[in-house]
């Protein structure tokens, strides 16, 4: 399979609109180092089959960044667009109603991220007169997969962090996920975590037999959020565990044999300023950044 990392920015980007913090400001001088909404185009063996892992407000100029996402052949348009998320989150999920000149929308999500969209979003009422939607269960990592695109696809449930919006609906381990994704005929794994709350024993594990992993690097330290003004709680308590630091994710991940990348960078993350020395320190642990629009062949 072949990962195109399509955006790798937290909520907002960089540049965020409203925001003249260092790193927004530096992405306005320096073009390179614009980043959007995080999102993965996932290419099978197929021919022609991709899917989405979370789609946000960027997803159509992501699907015109790569020639192999973009309609065709010919002057036939993309009649089907597959989409797979990690969370019911708006920055992972608003995309779908940009995505509304397609005939079809296949939404792969666990139970409550699909109850969140379709409840509290009101997604089937609101696209219903423009396209078509179906709702399919990503299954947890365990049961049968789900075959998208010739690749198996499953959740790996992360924790029970529910959006804003729905913050009053009931707890589940399936708000937030890992999109595991799993080659059959190479025999290949990735994850994608953009949001990771808790080192859990079932992520470990899973993180230990993958070939890439991408994690959440939303915040460089825990107290960043609140050095920043950004929130009043640290990094872990807005449910992203902080890059750097004790409890942070460089140390566990630098342990893994896979091939580690951090997205979902916020405009705080001193990591947005590419001459940064906290790049050397995870250089250091063999760990990468990762940057909109690389292609990882698995
Ligand atoms: C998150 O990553 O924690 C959310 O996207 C934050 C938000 O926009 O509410
Ligand atoms: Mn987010
Ligand atoms: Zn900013």
């Amino acid at each position: 399979m072949l990962l195109l990392t399509l955006g790798t920015a937290a909520g907002g980007g960089v540049p965020q609109w409203n925001c003249a913090c260092p790193g927004c400001s530096g992405a306005r001088a320096h073009h390179d180092r614009r980043r959007t909404h995080d999102s993965l185009a996932v290419i099978g063996d197929e021919p022609s089959s991709w899917f989405l892992v979370n789609a946000g407000p960027d997803v159509t100029d992501h699907l015109e960044a790569h020639a192999a996402l973009r309609p065709g052949p010919g002057d036939a348009r993309t009649p089907v667009v597959r989409v797979l998320l990690t969370d019911a989150e708006l920055d992972h999920t608003i995309g779908l109603l940009r995505l509304r000149e397609a005939r079809h929308i296949e939404i792969h999500a666990t139970e409550p991220v699909r109850r969140a969209l379709r409840d509290r979003l009101g997604l089937d009422a609101t696209l219903t007169p423009y396209t078509t939607l179906s709702w399919h269960d990503l299954p947890r990592t365990g049961q049968n997969p789900a075959v998208v695109a010739g690749i198996e696809t499953s959740a790996v449930h992360l924790s029970a962090k529910r959006p804003r919006y729905a913050a009053d609906a009931p707890e589940d381990s399936g708000w937030v996920a890992a999109v595991r994704l799993h080659d059959p005929v190479r025999g290949t794994t990735a994850l994608y975590a953009p949001a990771l709350a808790e080192w859990s024993g079932e992520f470990a594990e899973e993180a230990a037999a993958a070939d890439c992993v991408f994690v959440d690097g939303t915040f460089w330290d825990d107290e960043e959020p609140r050095r920043s003004g950004v929130s009043s709680r640290t990094s872990t308590g807005m449910g992203h565990l902080p890059v750097h630091g004790p409890g942070g994710t460089a140390e566990r991940l630098a342990k893994l044999p896979a091939r580690c990348l951090y997205t979902h960078l916020n405009n705080t993350n001193p990591l947005v300023d590419p001459s940064a020395p906290q790049h050397g320190v995870l250089a250091g642990r063999g760990l990468e950044v990762a940057q909109d629009g690389m292609v990882i062949e698995l």
